[in-house]
């Protein structure tokens, strides 16, 4: 086992006071303190935000965001959280310094236009004081330059005095959670730690970045607004946002040096270090390694509790990036084998009393991880291996930088992330040409752009963007009717605004209002028609290329379309109510499978059509026929019950509850359409459904396959297309009966006496066919060669197995006590060889074995064995007379009998 945290030399009187406590301690009191003043205690929000102006959160205050810009109204105005938060710009500093981090929980109080300054800084105070038990002589606080009112409650309200408060700049004291958004000045609460966590620089002070006065809480006083010209605007109330990173409260209310000693690190270092076969403490390598390790794993277990797969853009690349690294840093203490998996159990063990997402869905997250770092491991040691001849090579030259073109081989083939790539670089000195990477990048990205059809969208996207933004989002009226009457607003051919559309000619139009279903969370987009008159536009299919302006494409098949033309629109009905059948369908499954396989499974993407249905998921075993036949059961379940289907239209937020299940990464608006299957499922849907499961007739799951690693697809049919696959199983059944001649029931037993027979049929076959060539075996006899007293055979069979040919060979010895019998058997499009050697030739120097393996390797193939007996095959059948005929040359060879050669 590890060490037990450092404890530093305590002389210090305030610190006596203060009980070590667990880091799970210190986070329930921060919790409870604040319930205590009014906070509506919120559980963390994801660590993917639905924000687009951020890949995660970054700080508690980012899932109220709304609330501080005024743009949603808060259920409360008081609230608490401790947030599950990642940062990844200093990924590299990670387990180099104390305190950097990329997953971390920030413990954080808010106040949405309530409580402002005067009340923020004295609970702060007494929260760290008497509660936590911090030294009250060690506490200073900075303010921003010109904030008078916080001086003087952190003066009046506080007591302390004038050299303990102060005023630092933008750069210290004013916070802002990215380029745009709220923002503002902030007082920081700086704990001095003492003398011996000092740089020792001179002006070492409060400011100073090294470990000794250290800032522990950030109290953010958001009153302004920035927009993209950096112009500040007061936000409509002056509310608080306050931050504190419980890692650094642990780390000094448990006095160790540094967040990774404290209990929220440190298992986790121990059990890696008991893995590696290290001792913390005993290098600087290891150390940083296994802290590394800690962070990292961390990180990943949360991200992919929050729905993250490993991935080559956005989260899922970051945290591809951090199993990577960790592996990586596993390897450098003598990690070889997949391990990460066996950390997990530590971390949750820390972690999962608060986060139960980690208990909840344990194994998704071992699975997602193991696999992660099993496919890395696969191309690990050959990447090292380029990387460091690449390395030596640069250093041996004494010039140069990385090949940005290795770079991204190593990233493309190898899965090394450039980052990677360019750490390992940098620790032995040397650059990555990474803009000659990014080139590469670049280029293989136009290739894959120049391969799909994406395109031709991009040609005519600015005349989109330019509907869109003329006539913003049409107005969807196909939740209640199939048909309504529309002015056609535009027409595109070619790229470019139109009058009108002829016949014959194809077209894009939007119209003023359609009950046309775009294409969107899967469903495909509607067809049908628009007409006026003798006008007739056929439309092919419905899509959003901008925004949600609705685009009907589709071709002019009598008259002339017109813009200003009033049209009738009129949907394909039939093949809607196919789609609306297969999408309540797709909700049956996806509620179905949760229950049968667990609740981690979780939706990766599906595609709604009028003939089938396909429905993405995360889960990492194929299913078994029972569980399909149980998915099945519960579905058909639900249509028999003949379920209402409702629809609810509501505010996100209040969407958003247990249960209700949502697509993981994708942006809903404010404003949401709930589905309800009574009593079944709930889930938030744009899609267009039946109005009763009854009304979807049948469902039949068709085929369960993987589609990457973890992640699975399964296709079935609903309604119409489900009774044509049951119609179809039924003809392809009577066809076999037919052929079979028999009834169904009598078929099974039938075909079983057939394949019997057949295999009686087949034996007897071989039988006749050998004692064929074993009758032939004088012949063959009298095509032998003489080597001085030993007669070497070599002859082929068609249609001879191995042990056919033993069988041959026996029946030759008998007749020929002094030979070489060299024996092929050709079975459809490979040989195989045999070779048995008598006593006397063995005696003479054969080697039958030696023998085979030249035969064989002629043959393209490999064999061996003994003096007396050897087998081996191949499958360059054309060369095997070549190869049979050179024995003769080799067996002189082994006897020294170089005659008549
Ligand atoms: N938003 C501030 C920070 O992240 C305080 O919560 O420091």
């Amino acid at each position: 086992m590890g060490q037990s945290p450092k404890v530093l030399p305590v002389g210090m009187s305030g610190m006596d006071r203060m009980k070590t406590r667990s880091a799970n301690e210190l986070r329930e009191m921060f919790l409870s303190y604040f319930e205590g003043k009014g906070c509506r205690r919120y559980p963390s929000f994801p660590l993917v935000p639905d924000d687009p102006t951020l890949m995660f959160t970054v700080a508690g205050m980012v899932p109220f965001k709304p609330y501080f810009l005024g743009l949603r109204t808060p259920e409360v105005t008081r609230a608490v959280t401790s947030q599950k938060c990642i940062r990844t710009n200093d990924i590299e500093n990670v387990g180099r310094t104390a305190r950097h981090h990329t997953f971390f929980e920030m413990l954080g109080n808010f106040s949405f236009g309530d409580y402002f300054k005067k009340e923020i800084i004295p609970w702060a105070w007494t929260f760290l004081t008497e509660h936590i038990g911090l030294d009250p002589d060690r506490m200073y606080a900075t303010i921003y330059l010109d904030d008078d009112e916080a001086h003087g409650f952190w003066k009046s309200f506080v007591g302390l005095p004038d050299e303990r408060i102060i005023r630092l700049g933008d750069d210290d004291n004013y916070w802002a959670a990215g380029p745009t958004g709220p923002c503002g000045p902030c007082s920081e609460i700086i704990y001095d730690q003492g003398p011996e966590f000092s740089c020792g620089k001179p002006d070492c002070g409060v400011g100073c970045s090294c470990d000794r006065y250290l800032e522990i809480w950030n109290l953010v006083f958001m009153q302004f607004s920035r927009n993209e010209e950096g112009v500040l605007t007061p936000l409509p109330k002056r509310n608080i946002d306050t931050g504190m990173g419980l890692e650094r409260l642990s780390s000094v209310v448990q006095r160790v040096k540094g967040d990774f000693e404290t209990d929220l690190f440190r298992p986790v270092i121990d059990r890696a270090c008991e893995l590696a076969g290290i001792k913390y403490g005993d290098s600087e390598k290891g150390d940083l390694s296994v802290r590394v390790i800690s962070d990292h794993l961390r990180a990943s277990a949360f991200m992919t509790a929050d729905g993250v797969l490993p991935s080559n853009d956005g989260p899922g690349y970051v945290l591809r990036r951090l199993i990577r690294r960790s592996v990586r840093y596993g390897r450098i203490i003598g990690i070889e084998r997949p391990f990460l998996a066996g950390l997990l159990p530590v971390v949750n063990g820390i972690m999962g009393g608060e986060y139960r997402e980690l208990i909840e869905q344990k194994s998704t997250i071992e699975q997602i991880i193991s696999l992660e770092e099993e496919r890395f491991l696969h191309t690990l040691v050959q990447g090292t291996d380029i990387l460091d001849d690449e390395i030596a090579r640069i250093k041996r030259s004494g010039a140069g930088s990385f090949s940005g073109e290795l770079a991204f081989l190593l990233y493309d083939t190898y899965g090394f992330p450039p980052e990677l790539t360019e750490e390992i670089a940098s620790e032995a000195g040397v650059s990555v040409a990474r803009a000659d990477f990014d080139r590469e990048m670049d280029r293989q990205r136009k290739r894959a752009r120049a391969s799909s059809k994406q395109a031709s969208a991009s040609m005519t996207k600015n005349v989109f963007t330019e509907l869109a933004d003329k006539y913003g989002a049409t107005p969807f009226d196909g939740y209640d009717t199939d048909r309504v009457s529309a002015e056609v607003v535009a027409i595109v051919a070619d790229g470019t605004l139109k009058r009108e559309a002829g016949e014959g000619e194809e077209a894009l139009v939007a119209l003023s209002r359609t009950p046309f279903y775009a294409e969107r969370g899967g469903q495909v987009g509607d067809k049908g028609l628009l007409s006026c008159g003798e006008t007739r536009f056929e439309v092919s299919d419905t899509t959003r290329p901008s925004g949600d302006l609705v685009i009907h494409s589709g071709r002019v098949t009598a008259g002339k379309l017109t813009v200003g033309m009033t049209v009738d629109a009129a949907i394909d009905v039939e093949r809607r109510d196919a789609i609306r059948r297969h999408h309540t369908a797709t909700h049956l499954l996806h509620e179905a499978l949760c229950r049968v396989l667990g609740p981690h499974v979780r939706q990766a993407g599906s595609l709604v059509s009028p003939d089938f249905l396909r429905f993405d998921y995360n889960h990492f075993a194929p299913l078994t026929r029972e569980q399909i036949d149980e998915a099945e059961r519960i579905i058909c379940g639900q249509v028999l019950a003949d379920k209402p289907v409702t629809t609810l239209v509501m505010n996100y937020n209040d969407a958003r509850k247990p249960g209700v299940k949502a697509l993981f990464g994708e942006k809903y608006g404010d404003v949401v359409r709930v589905l309800d299957i009574e009593g079944f499922s709930t889930e938030l849907c744009g899609g267009t459904h039946v109005s009763a499961t009854g009304r979807i007739g049948l469902v039949k799951i068709l085929r369960d396959e993987s589609i990457g690693a973890g992640v699975r697809r399964t296709t079935a049919v609903a309604g119409a297309a489900a009774l044509a696959v049951f119609q179809e199983n039924a003809d392809f059944a009577r066809s076999v009966c037919e052929a079979l001649e028999t009834d169904p029931l009598a078929a099974m037993t039938k075909l079983k006496a057939l394949q019997e027979e057949n295999k009686s049929f087949l034996r007897r076959n071989r039988e006749l066919a050998l004692s064929d060539m074993l009758s032939s075996a004088g012949e063959i006899l009298k095509k032998g060669v003489r080597i001085g007293d030993i007669l070497l055979v070599a002859a082929s069979f068609k249609g001879a197995s191995r042990d056919m040919l033993r069988r041959i060979g026996d029946r030759l010895k008998q007749m020929e006590k002094d030979s070489v019998l060299m024996l092929a058997g050709i079975e459809g499009d490979a040989a195989s060889l045999i070779c048995m050697a008598s006593d006397s030739a063995v005696k003479r120097g054969v080697h039958a074995g030696d023998l085979i393996r030249e035969i064989s390797s002629i043959i393209g193939g490999s064999g061996g064995g003994k003096p007396s007996m050897g087998q081996g095959g191949g499958g360059e059948i054309s060369r095997l007379a070549e190869a049979l005929a050179s024995a003769e040359k080799i067996l002189r060879g082994q006897t020294g009998d170089s005659k008549n050669q």
